[in-house]
C-alpha cells in the first residue's frame, strides 16, 4: 500500500539555521581543527580556513539549500530535477552520509559509554594520587580507552544505544524531531562550551596553549596545509554529502537562501575557534602535546580533567557537549538516505527511519569491532572503521563536490538558480556575480586539487 505523507517542513526559519548548524557542528570541529590549526601555522592558518569558508563553504552551502528548495526533493530527486541524467550525484550523497553514520554511530557510542563512566565516578581513575602527574595520568587514561574500545560488546552495545536514540529523534520528523532536539541540544552545547571554555582559559599555564592555536607561523603555511584546510571545511561544513539539500528541501518558497547561507558557516567557524580555545588551553596547562582525532578527546583530555580539581564534574560537561554536538551531525547523516527513501518507495516515516537506521547499525558493527576482536581485519590495508571514513572523506565527497559545481554551475545555470535564490525577484541577490564565478570555476580546481592531492 503506498502512502503518500504530506511533506515534512521547518516550523521557522531559525528552526531550520539551528538544525543546519547542528549538523555541521560536530567531531570535525571539536577534535580536527584546532589540532590542524595549532601544528599548520596558527592564526595564520586560521585565516587561510576563514577565507575559504567565506568563499568555498558559502557557495556550496548555498547550491546545496537553493537546489534542495527548488527541487523539494531528497538528493536524488534534486539532481534529476536539473537533468534525469544526473540523480546518481545525488545516490553519491547519500551513499556518504551512510558511510559516515555507520562509523559516527561508533564514535557517537564511545561518548555515551563516557558519559556513563563519569556518572557512575569512573572508579578506575583514582584523582587524588595522581594530580599534577601528566605522564602518569596519560597513560591511566589510554589504558582506560584501549580497554573500552577493544571489548567486544561495549563499544556494540553503546553503538547501539546511539544509534537509538538518533533514530527517535528523526522517526518524530522534520519539525516534531529533527528541529526541536536541535532546539535542545544546540543552545545546551554553546551554554556548556562556555563553561568549559572559561575554565580551561583560566588554568595555569593555559596561555601556552592559545599561542600553539593562534601564533601566526607563516612558514608552516604549504600547497599540502592549503588543501588540508580545503578539506576541512567541507567536511565540517558537511558539504557534498546531501545534508543541505535534503534540508533546504524542508524550506518552505518564502525563506531568503542567502542570508541562511551566511549563517551556517559563520556557527560552524565559531564553534569551531571555540574548540580550539578550549581544548588547547587545557592540554598545554596539564603539560602535555595535543593529538589529533579520537585520542584527543578520549585519551589526552580525559587525562587533564583527571588532574584537574572537580575534573569529574567538568569531564562531564565536557562529555555531554561533544554528545550534542554529535547527535545532531548523526540525525542529519540519517535523515539523508531516509528521505531518499520515503521519496522514492513512499513508504512511511517510521518504517524507513528504522529500515535505515538498522542497516547502518549493522554496517557500523564491523568497524566497532575493528579496535577488539576484528582488529586484524582489513580493507585495502584499512580497518573497517577508517575505510568507513576513508572512502566518503577522501573519494566520494571531491567527486561530490565536482559534480555538483558542474551541475548547478554550468548545466541549471547560474541565472536559474538566482531565480530560485531571489524567489524570483522578490529579494535580493547581493552575491550573484562572485557566487556564480566560484561555482562555475574556483570550486571545480579546488576539488580537482583535492583529488590530486589526496591521490598522490
Ligand atoms: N560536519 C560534521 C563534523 O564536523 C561531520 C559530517 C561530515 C557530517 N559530513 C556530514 C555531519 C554530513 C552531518 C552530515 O563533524
Amino acid at each position: 500500500m503506498k502512502s503518500h505523507e504530506k511533506r515534512g517542513q521547518w516550523s521557522s526559519n531559525i528552526g531550520f539555521i539551528i538544525a543546519s548548524a547542528g549538523s555541521a557542528v560536530g567531531l570535525g570541529n571539536l577534535w580536527k581543527f584546532p589540532y590542524m590549526a595549532g601544528n599548520n601555522g596558527g592564526s595564520g592558518f586560521v585565516l587561510i580556513y576563514l577565507v575559504m569558508v567565506m568563499v568555498l563553504g558559502f557557495t556550496l552551502v548555498l547550491a546545496e539549500m537553493t537546489l534542495g528548495r527548488y527541487a523539494k526533493a531528497s538528493p536524488v530527486g534534486a539532481f534529476s530535477k536539473i537533468n534525469k541524467k544526473l540523480g546518481f550525484i545525488g545516490g553519491l550523497g547519500i551513499l556518504s552520509s551512510s558511510l559516515i553514520l555507520s562509523y559516527y554511530g561508533v564514535l557517537g557510542g564511545w561518548i555515551l559509554g563516557y558519559i556513563g563512566e563519569y556518572i557512575v565516578g569512573a572508579p578506575s581513575l583514582d584523582i587524588s594520587s595522581l594530580a599534577g602527574q601528566a605522564d602518569a595520568a596519560t597513560a591511566v587514561s589510554k589504558e582506560f580507552f584501549d580497554q573500552f574500545i577493544s571489548s567486544p560488546v561495549v563499544p556494540v552495545l553503546c553503538q547501539f544505544l546511539f544509534m537509538l536514540a538518533t533514530t527517535l529523534i528523526v522517526i518524530r520528523g522534520i519539525s516534531g524531531g529533527i528541529e526541536k532536539a536541535s532546539r535542545i541540544f544546540m543552545p545546551a552545547l554553546f551554554i556548556l562550551f562556555i563553561i568549559v571554555m572559561v575554565r580551561s582559559i583560566t588554568l595555569p599555564g593555559a596561555m601556552e596553549g592559545i599561542k600553539f592555536f593562534l601564533y601566526p607561523d607563516f612558514s608552516k603555511i604549504s600547497f599540502s596545509v592549503v588543501i588540508s584546510a580545503l578539506g576541512q571545511v567541507f567536511f565540517s561544513l558537511s558539504l557534498a554529502m546531501g545534508i543541505n539539500i535534503t534540508y533546504g528541501s524542508y524550506l518552505t518558497k518564502e525563506s531568503h537562501l542567502e542570508r541562511n547561507s551566511v549563517y551556517v558557516p559563520f556557527i560552524d567557524t565559531l564553534i569551531a575557534l571555540m574548540a580550539g580555545l578550549t581544548i588547547l588551553p587545557a592540554v598545554f596547562a596539564f603539560g602535555t602535546e595535543p593529538t589529533q582525532g579520537p585520542s584527543l578527546i578520549f585519551v589526552t583530555l580525559p587525562a587533564v580533567f583527571l588532574s584537574m580539581p572537580l575534573g569529574n564534574l567538568f569531564a562531564l560537561l565536557f562529555f555531554f557537549l561533544v554528545f550534542f554536538a554529535a547527535i545532531t551531525s548523526a540525525v542529519a547523516l540519517l535523515e539523508v538516505p531516509v528521505s531518499f527513501i520515503i521519496d522514492t518507495f513512499h513508504i512511511k516515516r517510521n518504517r524507513a527511519v528504522l529500515l535505515c537506521s538498522s542497516i547502518l547499525f549493522l554496517i557500523g558493527i564491523p568497524s566497532a569491532l575493528s579496535f577488539g576482536p576484528w582488529q586484524d581485519m582489513k580493507i585495502f590495508g584499512m580497518s573497517f572503521f577508517d575505510f568507513a571514513d576513508f572512502i566518503p572523506t577522501y573519494i566520494l565527497l571531491p567527486v561530490g563536490g565536482l559534480l555538483l559545481s558542474i551541475a548547478v554551475g554550468w548545466i541549471w545555470g547560474i541565472d536559474n538558480a538566482a531565480k530560485e535564490i531571489s524567489n524570483h525577484g522578490q529579494l535580493p541577490f547581493r552575491f550573484k556575480i562572485v557566487w556564480g564565478f566560484a561555482i562555475k570555476y574556483i570550486v571545480p580546481v579546488s576539488m580537482v586539487l583535492i583529488m590530486v592531492t589526496s591521490l598522490k
